[in-house]
């Protein structure tokens, strides 16, 4: 199947296809092709290049033009929709109206499946009790343990699903989720197997992460050495014999777990070639970054507190530092330093932390918003930071966050705005006029 996207105002977001992600000052630039075409085949970007009367020639006409050399273009894109016995009849024809087509965005960190909302805690939260203050009196990750031990495999999966197709409505294309609010065997592996169900039926690319080491699940209440047992010893065999997780995660953090327990469930995870991701330094320089960096984790995330010591570790490492601006912004902390960590020559990927504790908003957008609003990041280091580098970050570079003829084609077309910067700046504005997922519109 063939669908040919026209009448493109501007094609941004254009990449090599050797390029896996963007380090330092690569993040200041977002290529663009101004008045484009781009061509899908069977859900795979297979051309595109600058419309042009003179070079775009209908299929009677043996002269082509774009990157791949074979698409061919009438010179009127009216008459092409109204064309239909012309030699691209078979082809489905998108008008972009002047707007923007850019790569859907890639969330490459979030916690959707989950069951209920925590509205509650939020009016705590309203009143003055920090995250971690909720979370001491039984409330916070615990609290969302017990609402899904309550909820059936189905429930959950539905209640996802709903969230699922918010994101993507949204500009999403791939999402990595979490577990982790399971903190049983069985109560993981139902997270688990909601996340393989969405990776089967959602057409967003979905990655699944164990998060068992995400709090200390209730029944191990001050036996938090033998709850890291449990993770080592019986869920992750499981979760490994099931092919459940592409990734492992622990919440690396003061008042959850330490570079131990962290540096323990690795090595177990490594058994088993399960690549970690890893929560680090939300509430305090926890020493997550170097142990992350240590076992090759593909990212570490949050990074809200950290020090020279810390981009020290990360610089050659293939590690991805990931913000998380959606947390800082509901939780009222501080914003990672990503200008800090791009002037270092490091990359930056900003991801959604969607959550019902510290970040109910799967918002990618406003996400790219934040970065630039609240973390001084330009619109295109924000942009690069909420596509190739997040998907770098969730082990799809290869196919996804950039236009690259051979990738996936998860794409957002826009509103005409008038530019790149207006996207971020006028973040409430509904710009977003189509999202398409594997060359397919929603
Ligand atoms: O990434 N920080 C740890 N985990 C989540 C929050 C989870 C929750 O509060 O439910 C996060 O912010
Ligand atoms: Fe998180």
């Amino acid at each position: 199947m063939k669908t040919i996207i026209y009448n493109i105002g501007t094609l941004a977001g254009i990449l090599p296809s050797d390029v896996r992600k963007l380090d330092g000052a690569e993040m200041n630039q977002v290529e663009c092709i101004e008045n484009a075409y781009l061509v899908i085949e069977d859900g795979v970007i297979t051309d595109f290049g600058e419309y042009s009367a003179d070079r775009c020639h209908f299929p009677n006409d043996s002269s082509t033009c774009g990157q791949g050399g074979s698409t061919v273009l009438e010179t009127t894109p009216d008459s092409r929709t109204h064309n239909p016995e012309s030699e691209e009849a078979d082809a489905t024809y998108i008008d972009a109206k002047g707007g923007y087509v850019m790569p859907a965005f890639c969330d490459s960190h979030t916690h959707i499946v989950y069951a209920g909302c925590r509205d509650g805690e939020f009016r705590d939260k309203i009143a003055g009790l920090s995250y971690e203050e909720i979370a001491a009196r039984g409330g916070g990750i615990l609290n969302s343990a017990d609402l899904l031990h309550e909820t059936s495999e189905e429930e959950l999966y539905g209640q996802s699903m709903v969230r699922v197709l918010e994101i993507m409505s949204m500009g999403t294309g791939a999402v990595e989720i979490k577990s982790g609010y399971g903190l049983t065997v069985e109560d993981e592996l139902k997270m688990l197997r909601v996340i393989r169900r969405i990776k089967e039926t959602a057409p967003i690319t979905v990655r699944a992460n164990f998060l068992g080491a995400h709090a200390v699940g209730r029944a191990y209440k001050g036996r938090q050495s033998e709850y890291v047992d449990l993770v080592c010893n019986e869920m992750l065999p499981r979760v490994a014999e099931e092919g459940l997780a592409d990734f492992v995660d622990v919440f690396c953090d003061e008042g959850f777990f330490t570079v131990e327990d962290t540096d323990k469930i690795l090595s177990k995870a490594a058994e088993y070639g399960i690549t970690p991701k890893i929560h680090a330094n939300e509430l305090e320089v926890s020493g997550g970054v170097q142990v992350g960096v240590k076992h090759g984790a593909l990212s570490v995330d949050h990074l809200e507190k950290t020090t020279d010591a810390e981009i020290e570790a990360l610089r050659g490492s293939g590690t991805m530092p990931t913000m998380l601006p959606g947390c800082s912004f509901f939780l009222g902390i501080p914003y990672g330093n990503a200008k800090g960590y791009i002037e270092a020559g490091l990359p930056v990927a900003l991801a959604s932390d969607y959550n019902p504790g510290s970040s109910p908003s799967g918002n990618m957008r406003f996400v790219m918003a934040l970065g630039c609003i609240r973390m001084r990041l330009t619109p295109e280091q924000s942009f690069n930071a909420c596509t190739i580098n997040t998907a770098y970050a969730m082990g799809v570079s290869d196919i996804l966050g950039s236009i690259t003829v051979g990738k996936k084609a998860n794409l957002i077309i826009t509103k005409p705005v008038p530019s790149l910067a207006f996207i971020p700046y006028s973040h409430q504005t509904p710009v977003i006029e189509q999202v398409i997922l594997n060359g397919i519109s929603l």
